[in-house]
C-alpha cells in the first residue's frame, strides 16, 4: 500500500509584478511506500521546501493531489487537517521551530498535548526520555533550546517529529548543522534509513531534503516532470 502518493502536482506563484506566473513545481508524481525513504536534492530555491510543504499539507498546489494512505490531503479543511498532521506526520523543519520557554523534555511532549489517542498520550512521557537518551541528550533534558548547540537543538526537533509515532517523517535539511558523526547519529533516530524499526513500524514512510546541494537535481526515486523554477508566460 502506498502510504504516500503526489500526482501531477503542480505549484505557481505570482511573480512580484504580477504579470507572470512562477512555476515552482510542474507536474510532480511520486509515490512512497511502506519503509521507503526518499530523499530530494537540488539547488537553493528549486523547490525542495515547496514540496516538502506540499508533501506535509501546510500548502496547498496549485493544481494536483496529495494522497496519504488513500485520502486526498487538498479536500480536507483545517482543523481536520491539523489533527491529521499531528497525528499522521512528523515535520523536522529547516529552522527547528522549537520553543524558546521550554525545555528539551517539553519541547519533544509538545505535540502530544493535542493528540487524540489516548494510549499515545500516556506513554510519550517514557517514549520522550527513551528516544532523547538514544540521540545522546539524556543529560539536557531540562535545557532550555538557546543553551544547545545547533545539532543538539536539530536532535530534539527529531524526537519532537516522532513522539507520536506518525505515519511518515518529512525532514527539511535535517542534518545541516551536524558534523559527521552527529549526522550518523541522525541515522538512528530515522529507523527507516539505517533500516531499523524500533521507532517507526514497518507500515512507515520518510521523505528528507538532503544538505547536498548542488550534487545533482531533483528527486532521488520517484518519477516527475520537475523540480525547479520554470518561468511561464
Ligand atoms: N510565497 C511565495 N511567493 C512567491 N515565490 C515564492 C514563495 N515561496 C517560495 N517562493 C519561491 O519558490 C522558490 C522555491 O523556494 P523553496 O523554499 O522551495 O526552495 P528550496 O529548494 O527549499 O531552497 P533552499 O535550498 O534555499 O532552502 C524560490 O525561488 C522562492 O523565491
Ligand atoms: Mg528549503
Amino acid at each position: 500500500m502506498t502510504v504516500l502518493e503526489l500526482r501531477n502536482v503542480t505549484k505557481c506563484y505570482p511573480s512580484a509584478e504580477g504579470v507572470e506566473t512562477l512555476t515552482i513545481l510542474h507536474n510532480v508524481n511520486l509515490t512512497l511506500g511502506p519503509g521507503e525513504s526518499l530523499a530530494v536534492v537540488g539547488p537553493s530555491g528549486s523547490g525542495k521546501s515547496t514540496l516538502l510543504n506540499l508533501m506535509g499539507s501546510l500548502d496547498r498546489p496549485t493544481n494536483g493531489q496529495v494522497l496519504l494512505e488513500g485520502q486526498d490531503l487538498t479536500q480536507i479543511a483545517e482543523p481536520e487537517l491539523a489533527a491529521l498532521r499531528n497525528r499522521r506526520i512528523g515535520f523536522v523543519f529547516q529552522s527547528h521551530y522549537l520553543l524558546p520557554q521550554c525545555s528539551v523534555l517539553e519541547n519533544v511532549l509538545v505535540p502530544t498535548l493535542v493528540c487524540a489517542e489516548t494510549a499515545l498520550r500516556k506513554t510519550a512521557e517514557e517514549r520522550a526520555r527513551r528516544w532523547l537518551d538514544k540521540v545522546g541528550l539524556s543529560e539536557r533534558l531540562a535545557h532550555r533550546p538557546a543553551q544547545l548547540s545547533g545539532g543538539e537543538r536539530q536532535r530534539v526537533a527529531v524526537v519532537r517529529a516522532l513522539i507520536n509515532e506518525p505515519r511518515i517523517l518529512l525532514a527539511d535539511e535535517p542534518t545541516g548543522a551536524l558534523d559527521t558523526a552527529s549526522a550518523k547519529a541522525w541515522a538512528t533516530c530515522c529507523p527507516v534509513e539505517s533500516g531499523r524499526k524500533n521507532h517507526f513500524s514497518s507500515g512507515d514512510a520518510c521523505a528528507r531534503i538532503g544538505g547536498a546541494h548542488g550534487t545533482g537535481d531533483g528527486i532521488a526515486r520517484g518519477a516527475g516532470e520537475g523540480v525547479g523554477g520554470r518561468r511561464d508566460a
